[in-house]
């Protein structure tokens, strides 16, 4: 069974995000099978450092879509954002000397926050650029 399946209901409607939220599902994947299969620590740290790498990069480029369609939520969004790059940033810092079952609730707790905030948040943007389809007409992937 795949840990973190993606859904139609994950999609936003704008390619690039939505590619990008599918490549964060698969790093989170990677993240709970590697642990799963008892690799070392040190190999599911990398994966983690790969998942914030993507994540840091994911965030800008999401925020740099609100910003170009004037997204009245862009300051509220960005902190949610802020939010979970520090946390996932400190329990990257700590995962090293972590207490056995550590990488279960990271996986567990990046699984449940994308989750939330796709639906919640992400799809809040979606909804906004439906309101004017010219808006983003030329990158919409439906
Ligand atoms: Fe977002």
């Amino acid at each position: 069974m795949v840990f973190f399946p993606w859904k139609e209901e994950y999609e936003i409607g704008i390619r690039e995000v939505d590619e990008q939220h599918r490549e964060l599902f698969s790093l989170i994947n990677e993240l709970y099978e590697t642990m799963k299969e008892g690799k070392g620590r040190e190999t599911v740290h990398r994966v983690l450092e790969g998942f914030i790498e993507r994540v840091q990069l994911h965030f800008q480029a999401e925020e740099k879509w609100m910003e170009k369609y004037g997204y009245p939520g862009l300051l509220t969004h960005r902190a949610q954002h802020e939010n979970l790059t520090k946390k996932v940033m400190e329990m990257e810092k700590n995962f090293m000397d972590a207490p056995p079952g550590f990488s279960i609730k990271l996986a567990n707790f990046l699984r449940e926050w994308l989750h939330n905030h796709i639906l919640g948040s992400d799809r809040r943007f979606g909804e906004y650029l439906d309101e004017d389809r010219n808006r983003a007409d030329k990158h919409r992937s439906r």
